[in-house]
């Protein structure tokens, strides 16, 4: 038996697949124990996404990767659980801090700032006149006295609730491993904070992410710092994206990022 999706070498492997999710780069599959990841653009994130998960010591969930079907697939196992709510956020917390501790804890090389230069040259150009330039400057004046210098470490970058699953018995399991680089620890920390913690009320999300922050120079100003080059990351892609959605997210996450600059 198989579904009709046009997956016959996969499906003769795992089992019927049935549609889990999948956003722009990739769809996603449930089938049986496994969960199917399928790439049709070739640029090799299968293998890559993999390898990301073996680094960040995720590779138990890792089955295979290989070309079939008219595509890149990453296979891995199938995790009990889902998207994590603000509901079960306080419990699963522990682990989330735990694991990412965990990821960041080995330092490698400098925090590539040239980087974080051209993202906000980009963010300027395009969010000009949008009446956000406190959050410009709490990036731009550590960057030009030299408060974002740190050692790098493994991250994940897309920290937010769709890619930390937890299970009914309260396991986490952190997906989504195609973005994940060398940077600064507390960019994703920040990206944790405005993805995922503001499922919570203003204040639990900031005092949350600051006990979280590594003890290490400048790690506040770094946060303030992330934490508004993130929200201004988000503004970007909301207005680059279709459907127009920009007012709406503007609308929403400007008070959360004034209130956490204010705080911190
Ligand atoms: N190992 C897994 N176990 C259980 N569920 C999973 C697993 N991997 C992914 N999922 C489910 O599939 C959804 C989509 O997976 P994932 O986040 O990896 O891709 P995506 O973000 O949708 O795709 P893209 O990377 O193209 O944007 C997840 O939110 C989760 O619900
Ligand atoms: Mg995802």
């Amino acid at each position: 038996m198989t579904s009709g999706l046009g997956f016959p070498t996969i499906e003769a492997r795992c089992g019927p697949l049935e549609r889990l999710g999948g956003g722009a780069h990739s769809r996603v599959y449930a089938a049986g124990d496994y969960v199917v990841k399928v790439y049709r653009n070739f640029l090799g994130w299968h293998e890559l996404e993999a390898s990301n998960m073996r680094r960040a010591g995720l590779g138990r969930w890792v089955v295979d990767t290989l070309e079939a079907d008219g595509a890149q697939v990453l296979i891995m196992r199938r995790f009990p659980g889902r998207p994590v709510t603000a509901a079960q956020l306080p419990a699963a917390l522990p682990q989330v801090r735990t694991f990412l501790a965990g990821l960041h804890a080995a330092r490698s090389g400098e925090v590539d700032l040239a980087r974080v230069r051209e993202r906000m040259r980009r963010f300027r150009t395009a969010l000009s006149g949008s009446g956000l330039d406190d959050l410009f400057e709490a990036v731009e004046e550590p960057l030009r006295r030299g408060q974002l210098a740190a050692r790098a470490a493994y991250c994940h970058l897309d920290l937010w609730s769709d890619n930390v699953l937890v299970s009914d018995e309260g396991e986490v399991l952190v997906i989504d491993w195609t973005r994940a680089a060398l940077d600064d620890p507390i960019r994703d920390l920040s990206l944790f904070k405005t993805g995922t913690l503001d499922l919570l009320p203003p204040s639990a999300s900031v005092e949350t992410v600051l006990g979280m922050l590594p003890d290490e120079p400048n790690a506040r100003v770094r946060l303030r710092a992330y934490l508004a080059h993130t929200y201004l990351h988000d503004l970007y892609w909301f207005l680059m994206r279709e459907p127009y959605e920009f007012d709406a997210q503007r609308a929403m996450k400007v008070p959360r990022a004034r209130h956490a600059l204010e705080t911190l």
